[in-house]
């Protein structure tokens, strides 16, 4: 039996809406074909902007989403995705395949995107190939209200009024492909760089310096030392793939118990890091002003059979929506922390939550979590005690159940469960602390197959579902959970 208690009277911070947040790189079809189709696309689109990835993602309550990279970025000269298509310059994508990036998809249209979907835009700036001048003139052409030339220069290509923008990542992954640097370096950059995106009129940038990879704490450390004091965030970057061998991280789909158990183990680290990285940071920042931005996380599996390996396609299976429900978990956990995550990545590219083919869309079993979960977004966090049995495979062990919770503004309480074993059911009691309650409703995601997944010929495969298996009596609640099961529950 799993114990759980419920801190109902311990309300501290809230959960913020961002760690439900997305990321969408140059990357295969992310960006084309995915989200950008054009104007003169049969595919029914706004402004060149698929209609149908649109709807879905309004529809998930999508809070930010991330551009233009990933690798990408560092490669990425904004000023080549501007003006008139027709002239804007050819590029080749190095990282991601090697394909011509015609540039038709850039700062405008990415901030129409995200206009049309209810995002937050965080952009991600060029530290590795770009200079400090370039960097200084895309926050001015996109930010200031008044006469310069950047300024007009975004009048000239059609927009008068300024954007807002907060989020702005100073560099990607600076210590692999963002230029190969050291923390010392890196810090040191950071420091120039952010000195000269500015605060234009009423636009106030939360600047996010590039953090570390997994478990590299002493990037952390130095840059936390040499750089705190400059950064609203630092990022995070971290992907569970279920075999240590990045040349062979196993399929997506054809997988047995052995790598759904080790994906599984492998997301659970995620709580040690965070846990590690926000030690070195309370060091640093005990008032935790500096948020963790997790803006890479999700699964990484070899490639779709028959697919260009740089593009980095991958079905999605009911695995994938248990590493969204523990992962999802474990930030909510830490959100006096972690202030905003960024899953990898947003359509057709490693754990996406949408999956396209021509005009075809379909959602995966991750976007149904994010669905799901989406109860959490700016609620107040309700910390949770959990005792539960092991999931045992071989010779190791993982705690069973994973939960969260938190009370929206509304004053109903939200829990959210996952049962990771794939074979067992986990009876759940709770122990509803300074809560009054009388209802309980709830929606499950389950199926009878650990690599149950939709397909555009079977798009529903797996899909929520009322769910019935919840008792609440004189305060007390039991829950009754399927094996392999993404379980939140609404209690009033
Ligand atoms: O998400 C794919 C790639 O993974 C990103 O471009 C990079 O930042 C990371 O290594």
């Amino acid at each position: 039996m799993t114990k759980i208690i419920v801190n109902g009277d311990v309300k501290k911070h809230r959960i913020s809406k961002n760690i439900y947040g997305h990321f969408s790189e140059h990357l295969g079809r992310c960006i084309y074909e995915g989200i950008w189709v054009g104007e003169d696309s049969k595919i029914p689109n706004t402004d060149g902007i698929r209609n149908d990835v649109v709807k879905a993602l309004r529809e998930m309550k999508i809070p930010v989403l991330r551009w233009p990279g990933g690798c990408f970025a560092d490669e990425y000269h904004w000023m080549d995705g501007i003006g008139p298509k027709e002239k804007r310059p050819k590029m080749v994508n190095t990282h991601w395949g090697g394909v011509v990036e015609n540039n038709h998809f850039g700062t405008h249209e990415f901030m129409r995107l995200c206009e049309l979907i209810g995002a937050e835009p965080y952009i991600c700036g060029n530290v590795g190939s770009g200079t400090v001048y370039e960097m200084q003139q895309w926050i001015e052409y996109m930010t200031f209200d008044g006469e310069s030339p950047m300024s007009n220069l975004r009048r000239a290509n059609g927009r008068e009024e300024p954007w807002k923008l907060t989020y702005f990542g100073i560099g990607n992954e600076n210590w692999g492909c963002g230029g190969n640097m050291r923390p010392e370096y890196y810090a040191d950059e950071f420091r120039r760089y952010a000195t000269y995106v500015r605060n234009f009129g009423g636009n106030w940038i939360y600047k996010i310096a590039c953090g570390p990879s997994s478990n590299d704490y002493r990037w952390t450390e130095v840059l936390m030392r040499e750089a705190g004091h400059m950064m609203n965030g630092l990022s995070l970057h971290h992907y569970t793939i279920p075999t240590s061998n990045w040349n062979n991280k196993g399929s997506a789909t054809r997988f047995d118990e052995k790598e759904w158990f080790s994906t599984l183990k492998n997301t659970l680290v995620m709580d040690e890091l965070i846990t590690r990285h926000s030690a070195i940071m309370d060091q640093y920042d005990p008032k935790k002003r500096v948020g963790l931005i997790v803006d890479e996380w999700g699964t990484w599996y070899n490639v779709e059979e028959g697919t260009n390996p740089g593009f980095l396609y991958q079905q999605n299976t009911m695995r994938d929506a248990l590493v969204a429900g523990i992962n999802l978990n474990i930030f909510n956990n830490h959100s006096d922390r972690v202030r905003m995550a960024n899953i990898a990545q947003l359509v057709n590219v490693l754990q996406a939550v949408i999956l396209t083919e021509g005009d075809k869309m379909i959602l995966t079993p991750t976007y149904h979590v994010f669905s799901m979960y989406s109860v959490h977004q700016d609620a107040l966090h309700v910390p949770v005690n959990i005792e539960c049995p092991e999931y045992t495979y071989g010779l190791e062990s993982i705690p069973q159940v994973s939960a969260s919770a938190s009370v929206d503004e509304s004053g109903k309480l939200h829990i959210s469960l996952c049962n990771l074993n794939p074979r067992e059911n986990a009876e759940v009691s709770c122990d509803l602390r300074g809560i009054r309650c009388s209802e309980v409703s709830g929606t499950i995601l389950t199926s009878d197959a650990m690599n149950a997944h939709n397909t555009f010929a079977e798009p529903d495969r797996v899909r929520p579902a009322a769910f019935a298996g919840a008792v609440l009596k004189n305060n007390e609640l039991t829950v009754d959970m399927p094996p392999m099961s993404v379980i939140v529950l609404e209690i009033k």
